[in-house]
């Protein structure tokens, strides 16, 4: 089955909303409809940003997917300084990221709350990009793929197999994010041929032959061409290398390299 790449620019605390407008505009421009056509892009925006870039995307027709970095799990309630998922739906974001590697380290995200947020976003009609991926340690004790199939498992616990088929799944190995250091396209393709393993195993083949998942961690135009190259590999999601419009648009367009 084919599945349409899906290559997700990550742009964490960065961009105030002036930033982000033009971001978003200078990636309009570089990309063409056959790049649209070719590839689904998405941008995860500082909450602050995102009325202004959906204004924007939607004026202008432009086929940018709205994307988010995080939400609560809950519609509403005494939640101080949460984001509630009806609140991204009502502005269209199409995808949220659940559970990134810097949310897990530094604010205490769970493979539970991965699970509760992932149901969340589904319910709402949205995309969930779920992260896992395992830290040095682990892959230098040979522990990654068991750290990496307990993330998947207990992430999708009790999710519905077409929600599963209908969500991205993110392997960001740790100790390749922000640090110039990428997995080797060997390495990334093992993996991801194993998260479709636990997919199949958990939720059948419809899921896992359906579930999109994107290889994160250092990516930039000189590496993307290769990565996109593994079968199991059907997109990315890029950090700082999607903060520069004309970066990350050539990433995009890894085709013509
Ligand atoms: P990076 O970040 O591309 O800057 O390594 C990737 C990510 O954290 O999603």
């Amino acid at each position: 089955m084919a599945r349409t790449p899906i290559i997700s620019g990550n742009w964490k605390m960065h961009h105030n909303h002036f930033e982000a407008i033009q971001t978003v505009q200078k990636l309009h421009y570089r990309l063409t409809d056959d790049d649209h056509e070719a590839v689904e892009v998405t941008v995860h925006a500082p909450f602050t940003d995102i009325r202004s870039i959906q204004t924007v995307i939607e004026s202008d027709k432009m086929k940018i997917g709205i994307g988010a970095q995080n939400c609560h799990w809950e519609d509403k309630g005494a939640f101080t300084g949460e984001v509630a998922p009806p609140m991204l739906a009502k502005l269209n974001v199409s995808h949220v990221i659940v559970g990134h590697s810097e949310r897990r380290e530094l604010f205490g995200e769970t493979d539970e709350t991965v699970n509760k947020k992932v149901k969340a976003v589904l319910t709402h009609g949205m995309t969930p990009i779920v992260c896992c991926g395992e830290t040095l340690d682990e892959r230098e004790a040979g522990a990654a793929e068991s750290k990496v199939e307990g993330q998947i498992r207990e992430g999708l616990s009790g999710v519905l197999g077409n929600h599963v088929a209908a969500s991205v799944i993110a392997y960001e190995p740790i100790w390749a994010i922000g640090t110039g250091r990428t997995a080797t396209a060997e390495d990334a393709q093992a993996m991801c041929a194993h998260i479709r393993s636990v997919v199949r195993s958990e939720f059948g083949g419809d899921a896992a032959n359906a579930v999109r998942i994107q290889y994160g961690g250092s990516v930039k135009p000189g590496n993307i061409a290769e990565l996109m190259g593994q079968p199991d590999v059907d997109g990315a999601l890029v950090g700082g290398a999607s903060l520069e419009a004309d970066e990350f648009a050539a990433i995009v367009q890894y085709r013509n390299h």
